[in-house]
């Protein structure tokens, strides 16, 4: 769960969609049948958080309320549970390492502690250079390619301290580096090549020699 609601000292004094996400966020609402609006609040604070450089102030929580027609606490209710809402200021890559148990067998902890060692950040921290946000997450559901780690919108799977090592590079170079397996493993094949369906992929089948 995220911090409770609370006014930050970089706390904007209003908030309004700009004329570009005003219009996503109309198409967002026009897909929820009259009376609904307020089942468009999840994808509405996240444009309001895609806006404001990443988190949510609370008058972009208001703001996103007012709109929907929906009493404030209902939208904070919403902000405060899911982690994928910044209710404070992050930097701007935002490196959520899984840290739950089929990631932590696979070795989340190495992963915590290099993006900590090239960082100089411990979790739950922001450089001061504002380029880097450590967080340690919950599950991000895609544990077949454990360990896993989400930044922004990509995932980054198979992954070992040294691709983090890389990774953090890449982005500080303000390059994108590849998401998804780290070890170049297919989709979520098995690591050391296939053990069924032999067959269908045009080769004998385990036991026909
Ligand atoms: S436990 Fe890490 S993705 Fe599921």
């Amino acid at each position: 769960m995220s911090a409770p609601v609370r006014s930050h000292a970089a706390e904007p004094a209003s908030f309004v969609f700009t004329p570009e996400y005003m219009d996503r966020a109309q198409r967002i609402i026009a897909k929820y049948p009259e009376g609904r609006q307020a089942s468009a609040v999840m994808p509405l604070l996240d444009l309001a958080q895609r806006q404001n450089a990443g988190w949510l102030p609370r008058v972009a929580m208001d703001y996103v309320a007012d709109m929907l027609k929906m009493p404030r606490i209902r939208v904070y209710e919403v902000a405060t549970f899911y982690t994928m809402y910044n209710l404070n200021p992050v930097g701007k890559h935002v490196v959520q390492v899984c840290t739950t148990t089929p990631c932590w067998l696979r070795g989340s902890d190495d992963i915590v502690k290099a993006c900590e060692t090239k960082m100089g950040i411990a979790l739950g921290e922001t450089t001061d250079d504002g380029r880097f946000t450590l967080r340690e997450v919950e599950c991000l559901g895609a544990c077949v390619n454990a360990p896993i780690v989400q930044i922004g919108d990509d995932f980054y799977e198979d992954v070992g301290p040294e691709h983090m090592e890389k990774i953090i590079d890449a982005l500080s170079r303000g390059e994108t580096p590849k998401a998804g397996s780290q070890i170049g493993r297919r989709s979520s094949e098995p690591v050391g090549g296939l053990t069924t369906l032999h067959a269908y992929a045009g080769e004998p089948a385990q036991g026909d020699d």
